[in-house]
């Protein structure tokens, strides 16, 4: 069993997405183990994107993640990282598939409707970062 940290972005929340793409992650086999809808600061933004504080789309990348709340998610499944990278399409949402959900909610590169942890260690930070041990506990 493997946990990754996912976000439905701003646009997808503005947009009234989150319940379609839930159901998305259900019918994958996905298990929802945390759930919280919260909206950025933008020092929490900053801090969650620090990897790209060098690149240039860096600033409109926090604005962007800051104009409204979003739905933080933890996910669990066998290979769950992966699987959920594979739901949610390539980084560029013009070019993605329609089978995807960056390809059926996203809009650009950067207002691509949800967010996923590339590795084990970033999605331990990930949800760490979002998450408090209890609220991960799964306590049943
Ligand atoms: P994410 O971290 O959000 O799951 O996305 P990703 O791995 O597919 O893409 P990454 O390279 O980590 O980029 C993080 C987010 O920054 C925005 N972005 N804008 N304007 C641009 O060229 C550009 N490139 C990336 C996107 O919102 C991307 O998801
Ligand atoms: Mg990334």
């Amino acid at each position: 069993m493997q946990r990754t940290f996912a976000i439905i972005k701003p646009d997808a929340v503005a947009a009234g997405h989150q319940g379609a793409i839930l159901a998305k992650i259900q019918e994958a086999g996905l298990r929802i183990v945390a759930l919280k809808s919260l909206r950025l600061t933008k020092a929490q933004a900053e801090g969650f994107y620090a990897v790209h504080r060098e690149r240039p789309f860096f600033g409109s990348l926090v604005t962007f993640m800051t104009e409204g709340p979003v739905v933080a998610l933890c996910l669990e499944g066998e290979n769950a990282i992966k699987r959920w990278r594979d739901l949610m399409g390539p980084t560029n949402a013009s070019e993605a598939p329609k089978d995807t959900l960056r390809g059926q909610f996203g809009t650009s590169i950067e207002r691509n409707a949800t967010h996923g942890s590339d590795a084990p260690e970033t999605a331990a930070y990930e949800l760490g970062f979002f998450f408090s041990g209890l609220e991960l506990a799964d306590l049943g």
